[in-house]
C-alpha cells in the first residue's frame, strides 16, 4: 500500500533495471521524470510530454509503456526496465547490434524508447511482417532517420533471433 505523508510524499518500492529503489515522491511527479533525476535512468528521453513522441518508452511489468502518462507513485511494486536494460556498452543486445549495423540511429533521441517498443514487439511477435513493424513505428516520432533503417534493423532482428 502508498503511505502519503503530511508533507504529500509517498513512499514507494520498485525495482528499476534489476535494482531495488524505495524513495519519497511527490503525488505527481511523473515516471519518466523520477527514472531520470532519482534513478539515474538517462537513457529515458523526454520529448512531448504528452504521450506523442514515444522517446520515453519503457517496460512497466514486462509491457512497453509512455512513462510521461504515468506518475511515480503507480509504478509501487513494479519492475521496471529502461533502455539500460537490453545491454551494455560492451556487450549490445541483438537489437542494439541491428540498430548499430543497419544505421539505425543518427542523434539518437528517439533510439531508447524504439529499442524498448522494438523488443516488447518482438518478444510478442517473432515472426512479424516489414508491415507491422512498420506499423509499431507509427507511434514513435524520429526526426533524423526516415525510418527505413529502423525498420530494417528491426526485421534483421527477427533473422538472426528466428
Ligand atoms: S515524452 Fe513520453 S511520449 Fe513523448
Ligand atoms: S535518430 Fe534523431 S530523432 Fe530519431
Amino acid at each position: 500500500m502508498i503511505r502519503t505523508s503530511k508533507s504529500e510524499h509517498a513512499s514507494i518500492n520498485l525495482r528499476v533495471d534489476g535494482k531495488p529503489v524505495k524513495a519519497d515522491v511527490p503525488p505527481r511527479l511523473l515516471l519518466c521524470d523520477f527514472l531520470r533525476s532519482q534513478c539515474g535512468a538517462k537513457g529515458v528521453h523526454v520529448g512531448c510530454e504528452h504521450g506523442v513522441c514515444g522517446a520515453c518508452t519503457i517496460l512497466v511489468d514486462g509491457r512497453a509503456v509512455r512513462s510521461c502518462l504515468m506518475f511515480a507513485v503507480q509504478a509501487e511494486g513494479a519492475e521496471v526496465k529502461t533502455v539500460a536494460s537490453l545491454g551494455s556498452h560492451d556487450n549490445l543486445s541483438p537489437l542494439q547490434e541491428a540498430f548499430r549495423a543497419h544505421h539505425a540511429l543518427q542523434c539518437g533521441f528517439c533510439t531508447p524508447g524504439i529499442l524498448i517498443s522494438a523488443q516488447a514487439f518482438l518478444t510478442e511477435r517473432p515472426s512479424a511482417t516489414r508491415r507491422e513493424v512498420e506499423e509499431l513505428l507509427a507511434g514513435h516520432l524520429c526526426r533524423c532517420t526516415g525510418y527505413t533503417s529502423i525498420v530494417d534493423a528491426i526485421m534483421a532482428t527477427e533473422e538472426t533471433t528466428a
